[in-house]
């Protein structure tokens, strides 16, 4: 369409470079609200001190309550073995064991972890010893990428201290909530049930 020798296009432009509202007054009403809404700046309570048992380390932290276990452990303590996948407890990436108990770290707010053990992929080993797990998910190439791998570490020591049945089938239903991307599933499997055997 033009106006003469405007296009409309020209003429939204134009009038969008000077200021003038187009479309009708509700609209206009509406959109402004929505920019009121979007510049509001965020706030909430500040920094407070946490201490966080991480691997039989203690540390003291002073971080906002809003701040995860997933990002306290990458982001301040620089324990990036505990990998962040989806941020919305899909994915199985971040698990680490809180209390023995496998957790979703990007669920868990860092301040609900004081006072726990917590235990992520870096306190498996001892020393130059790996934990059995990690020993068989080399001998057992149960991975690709290894993007997931941590955590499907931290989920079958889990399974293997909650002493699951070892079956394929039941390895697979407690390792579910472990994605692999990679697909790598038979060896991490392979890999779950020879650590069950060499940790029974
Ligand atoms: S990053 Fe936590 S479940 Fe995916
Ligand atoms: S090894 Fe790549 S996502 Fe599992």
């Amino acid at each position: 369409m033009s106006f003469g020798k405007v296009t409309r296009r020209r003429f939204l432009v134009r009038a969008a470079a000077a200021g003038i509202v187009v479309g009708t007054p509700r609209l206009s009403a509406a959109a402004q609200a929505v920019a009121s809404v979007l510049v509001v700046p965020a706030s909430g309570p500040g920094p407070i001190p946490v201490m966080l048992n991480v691997n039989g380390a203690a540390h003291a932290l002073k971080i906002e309550p809003r701040v995860t276990l997933l990002d306290a452990l990458r982001e301040r303590l620089q324990l990036t073995g505990t990998k962040k996948g989806c941020d919305q407890g899909t994915c199985g990436a971040c698990t680490v064991l809180v209390d023995g108990r496998r957790v979703n770290s990007c669920l868990t707010l860092a301040v609900m972890a004081q006072g726990k053990k917590i235990t992520t992929v870096e306190g498996l080993a001892n020393g130059d010893q790996l934990h059995p797990v990690q020993a068989a998910f080399l001998q057992h190439d149960g991975f690709q990428c290894g993007y997931c791998t941590p955590g499907q570490i931290m989920s079958a020591v889990a399974l293997l201290a909650e002493k699951r049945p070892t079956d394929e089938a039941s390895v697979r239903e407690w390792m579910s909530g472990n994605i692999c991307r990679c697909g790598a599933y038979p060896n991490i499997v392979a890999a779950v049930r020879a650590a069950a055997g060499s940790a029974s």
